[in-house]
């Protein structure tokens, strides 16, 4: 039988041959202070449910035979519509606000190859996963929807290049999240692309803090290269005339320098400019320095114990789905600051990485998390290896973030014995390649017994809690109850609580999903509370109400309502002035 031209049809383990070549935290590239050509813009796109693109070798743009017959062929890539990225396709028409699974995007661009340097592709975000192609050639995927990743496409370059995207933001029990999650799974490139080009060698990690327990004077630098070449590389601040030359024996190099520091802190949120240069590679940060540690039951900040006052926010805008503006992210803190916080627990993903770096500048500290969410596939070996690159990621892109001070490993998760050893592991890899910040988890309350008894607090600096007394556990009663059955070794922070209220739902205190009802469990929570010992923070759910396909009565229209704000950020439910009352007695 005649090779039919069209062999995908009888494909079906065709998604075998993209699962290689995954980018990971040991491609990453350190961008602080680099010349970024931007790929943002307009980019060709189209709807590919059934994956016609990877199954049929698009990418290759053959378009006649071996005998010169030209083939009939399903894309057209310059005559597809446009859509402006980063931004979520569900935001960005109406017909797509629901669509999941895969969807092409394609640009061409110029690039001058008589650059000798590297040129490293970075795609900020894409979600859920997402293969690249260069000029006809499959270069890898990535998997996770919220951190950055990096591909060296220099030996494909030609002067005028096509790259092919392939994005599936489809939701599958053994990814990380699993297909269940209480959020709106937005798809699309959400984050900068764009490529930065590099000399022969160049620094690919860049790590400065403040050395903890080191007497607050002590600041400690590492980097490591792309090559294993020996050499000195040079870290400049020149406000504290600091001009110190780093061994670089092996490609990597540390130093530890002291200094007289201004400690960075949500009051007076003080960072430096850093530099640092390696023959002709030279990259640049503005950075804080703090310690933030825990001693029995307290939460130290530059060795002052403190309470963290704060509020849990969702990425999610009903204009830009996760795309937000920095306009937006920049509302976001300005009303946690108004409500008295001085914490944020940007849930249940990494942020975009500009949320650190405002947190940074404006003063707030953040619990960042990995979306290791309810009943992930805690027995699956990739399922881990998936969890662990996402976090390893994320400590590598924010670890220069003074405001970042918990790196939490997930949310929610049965106490299981396969929960454990997935779990513990990544509290201890966050313990090991970052000593210098506190590790967490939203963990769940034991009902049966009504105590904090969770197995992996053993391996965690603080323990977060989410209980819902008043809403999804009916006798208010429970909670002092529980506050006095636990008894931790180590600081507690309430992770959430909260109740629904849709804005305008109002009349009756008593009646569940009212403005009032909202407002009265905040003032019995915070009541009990802030009376315990233990608990060194809180951080209710959520600063305003977000997308979420599991919420569909009369009262939440497919939002959860446990904003402090409706979704449009316009009106202050009356539970919001309630918690600024606290803060602001606090
Ligand atoms: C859970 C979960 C949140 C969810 C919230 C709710 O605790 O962590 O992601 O949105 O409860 O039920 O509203």
């Amino acid at each position: 039988m005649v090779k039919k031209y069209l062999s995908d049809i009888h494909l079906e383990d065709y998604a075998a041959g993209y699962e290689n070549k995954k980018a990971t935290h040991k491609d990453m590239v350190f961008e602080g202070g680099r010349e970024f050509l931007s790929l943002n813009g307009e980019w060709n796109y189209a709807v590919d449910q059934y994956d016609t693109c990877l199954r049929q070798n698009w990418y290759r743009e053959r378009y006649v035979d071996e005998r010169g017959f030209t083939l009939p062929v399903d894309y057209s890539f310059d005559e597809w519509p446009l859509m402006k990225l980063p931004c979520c396709w569900n935001t960005f028409a109406s017909e797509y606000l629901l669509y999941e699974g895969p969807m092409v995007f394609t640009r061409k661009f110029r690039y001058d190859t008589a650059d000798n340097g590297r040129c490293i592709l970075r795609i900020g975000a894409a979600s859920m996963l997402c293969r690249v192609f260069i000029n006809g050639s499959y270069i890898g995927m990535h998997r996770g929807a919220s951190t950055p990743f990096y591909f060296d496409i220099t030996e494909l370059l030609k002067e005028e290049n096509r790259i092919i995207l392939c994005v599936d933001s489809t939701r599958r029990p053994e990814q990380v999240p699993t297909e269940n999650t209480d959020w709106f799974n937005y798809g699309g490139v959400f984050r900068d692309i764009g490529l930065i080009t590099l000399p022969g060698v160049y620094i690919r990690s860049f790590r400065i803090n403040l050395v903890p327990d080191g007497g607050f004077n002590k600041i400690h630098a590492s980097v490591s290269l792309s090559e294993c070449t020996e050499g000195k590389a040079k870290l400049k601040i020149d406000e504290l005339k600091i001009d110190e030359e780093v061994d670089i024996v092996n490609g990597k190099g540390e130093t530890e320098i002291a200094a007289d520091l201004r400690l960075w802190s949500p009051e007076d949120p003080y960072l430096y400019d850093v530099t640092l240069c390696f023959n002709e590679d030279t990259v640049s940060d503005r950075v804080g320095f703090r310690e933030i540690k825990v001693q029995g039951r307290e939460i130290l900040l530059n060795g002052q114990s403190i309470f963290l006052k704060g509020i849990s926010a969702h990425e999610d805008s009903t204009e830009n789905g996760r795309a937000l503006t920095d306009k937006e992210r920049i509302e976001n803190i300005s009303l946690a600051k108004e409500l008295g916080c001085n914490f944020m627990r940007v849930a249940h993903y990494p942020h975009h990485e500009r949320m650190a770096k405002l947190a940074d500048e404006m003063g707030i500290m953040l619990w960042e998390e990995i979306p290791v969410y309810w009943a992930i596939r805690f027995e699956r070996e990739e399922t881990y290896e998936d969890a662990h690159n996402q976090l390893a990621e994320l400590i590598e892109r924010d670890y220069n973030r003074a405001s970042v001070i918990i790196w939490s490993v997930g949310n929610e998760n049965a106490d299981t014995d396969s929960r454990l050893s997935f779990m513990k592991g990544l509290a201890d890899y966050a313990h090991e390649t970052d000593p210098g910040r506190l590790v967490s988890a939203a963990c769940l309350v034991d009902e049966a017994e009504n105590r904090i008894a969770d197995r992996l607090a053993d391996s965690l600096d603080i323990i977060g809690v989410n209980e819902y007394c008043g809403w999804y556990s009916p006798d208010f009663e429970r909670l002092p109850e529980l506050m006095k059955n636990s008894d931790p070794d180590k600081p507690v922070i309430i992770t959430e609580f909260g109740a629904d209220a849709m804005r305008g739902n109002t009349g009756d205190p008593d009646r569940k999903g009212t403005e009032e009802y909202q407002a009265c469990v905040y003032d019995r929570q915070l009541d009990t509370l802030l009376k315990i010992d233990y608990v060194k923070g809180i951080s209710p759910w959520i600063l305003y109400d977000f997308r979420c396909p599991r919420r569909t009565s009369v009262i939440q229209k497919y939002y959860n309502r446990k904003g402090l704000l409706d979704e449009t950020k316009t009106y202050r439910k009356p539970a919001f002035y309630v918690l600024q009352k606290y803060y602001r007695n606090k």
